[in-house]
């Protein structure tokens, strides 16, 4: 927690109403990344250098409850999650961006129903549900803007989970970081289906926020990543209002790797692929090969997100058994 953080806070929070409840709630979708966030240009209000634009995974995401107490506690899908634990530790200091809540401390309740195995990250769905929890608490009444800026405080990728649907998550220019956040793009895309491969559970070695780090102070090819991730926007927001699926599998799967060669370029390298994420990206070549349109997104991990449309589940679960399919827009 820095200054700057709680005077970012303060001025967000000016203004704001003053209707308290005893326990505040909300629900958050998890997201995916198409054209990825990776670097950041302010580590204390999580700046980022680029834009980026995912898509929510509907009803998929984290709900979570907040009331006052007399000392924290912290519950993760039931189990009072130990405070020297980082899950525990990341809340709590998150909640202690807010000091005028009038308690000493918090009972956190979170309910992730991603399941566990997808190897999904569930700190964008997190930290969205925990400050609409806290709005919810508090009664501020702020409008989504505000709620994104704030969850961009808890993780980059959460300034995205405010939404439903295809979001771009705007880089901003201001170093105040009044312009740095999410917007909807209203549209939908019933058939639109993402598959989720897992190839491990492990606990990343390097966590995306010493990744970015690392790859932007080493990376020669990260010279060229936010001028691509710029580009890659709006190329896939213009496929997503014409429904051209080929245009945005292409761009986002190119996006992903292009991020990747940037963290394998880094020093000491950034590998987080195994090698069972790499006979994945050949099996998914091979497959549009024979003419399946199937493409893929990975993030700072080893598993692998397929992209894909409604009539070509068959093809691609048979490909791959054992995939969760996610229907983002039903
Ligand atoms: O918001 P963070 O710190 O979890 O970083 C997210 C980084 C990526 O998942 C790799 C890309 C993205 O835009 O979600």
């Amino acid at each position: 927690m820095s200054d700057i953080q709680t005077q970012f806070v303060k001025n967000i929070l000016s203004g704001a109403k003053n209707n308290p409840n005893s326990c505040g709630s909300a629900f958050a979708p998890s997201n995916i990344a198409l054209s990825k966030y990776w670097g950041k240009r302010d580590a204390d209000l999580n700046l980022p250098i680029n834009s980026s634009l995912s898509v929510s995974l509907g009803a998929l995401g984290t709900r979570t409850e907040i009331r006052r107490t007399d000392c924290d506690a912290v519950y993760l899908n039931g189990l009072k999650v130990d405070g020297h634990d980082s899950f525990a530790l990341r809340t709590l200091e998150f909640l202690h961006l807010f000091p005028d809540l009038g308690t000493s401390g918090f009972e956190v309740r979170t309910e992730n129903n991603i399941p566990t195995a997808a190897g999904l990250a569930s700190s964008a769905s997190g930290f969205a549900a925990l400050v609409m929890a806290l709005d919810d608490l508090a009664g501020w009444g702020l409008d989504k803007k505000k709620l994104s800026m704030l969850a961009r405080l808890g993780s980059g990728s959460a300034s995205r989970s405010v939404f439903d649907g295809f979001v771009q998550w705007n880089a901003g220019e201001n170093p105040d970081g009044t312009d740095s956040y999410a917007e909807p793009l209203s549209r939908d895309w019933k058939e639109f289906r993402i598959g989720i491969l897992e190839i491990s559970k492990a606990r990343k070695p390097v966590g995306s926020r010493d990744g970015m780090n690392r790859t932007v102070q080493t990376s020669e090819l990260y010279k060229s990543w936010p001028a691509q991730a710029n580009r890659d926007i709006e190329t896939i927001r213009a496929a997503i209002d014409a429904k051209d699926f080929p245009t945005l599998g292409k761009t986002a799967e190119n996006n992903a790797l292009a991020m990747h060669a940037t963290m394998m370029s880094a020093w000491p390298p950034l590998i987080y692929l195994q090698s069972e994420s790499i006979e994945a990206i050949h099996q998914v070549q091979r497959l549009r090969s024979d003419g399946l349109e199937v493409y893929l997104t990975i993030d700072a991990g080893p598993n692998i997100k397929l992209l894909f449309l409604e009539k070509n589940t068959e093809g691609v679960s048979e490909a791959f058994p054992g995939l969760q399919c996610i229907q983002p827009f039903e």
